[in-house]
């Protein structure tokens, strides 16, 4: 997990090519923190090592994101979503693993 004031847009190499490492960032503000923050991150770095996508994705821990209203926010790229503890690993398998299966 890195700093979330780094601007340096990172890559990683996958079998020789290298490719823009998607960012995941989670936010870790007082509301999302409330909302189980520290879950889906646990859940996102648990799902990362098992699914082998340390060289794809970036986990960064953010703060608030301006979108507190509904959930622990979660931005993937440029898009902010609204995430569970109990949601959690549906929405990485669906918005992380095909994003990134493609890659390969
Ligand atoms: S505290 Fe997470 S979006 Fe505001």
């Amino acid at each position: 997990m890195n700093c979330c004031m780094c601007t340096i847009k990172r890559r990683g190499v996958v079998k020789g090519i290298v490719i823009d490492m998607l960012e995941i960032g989670v936010c870790i503000g007082s509301s999302c923190h409330i909302r189980g923050s520290y879950n889906v991150l646990q859940s996102f770095q648990q799902l990362i090592e098992e699914n082998k996508l340390h060289d794809m994705c970036e986990l960064k821990a953010k703060l608030c994101m301006r979108n507190c209203h509904d959930g622990v926010s979660v931005s993937v790229g440029d898009e902010v979503f609204n995430v569970s503890p109990e949601t959690a690993r549906e929405f990485f398998r669906n918005k992380i693993i095909t994003k990134k299966g493609n890659t390969t």
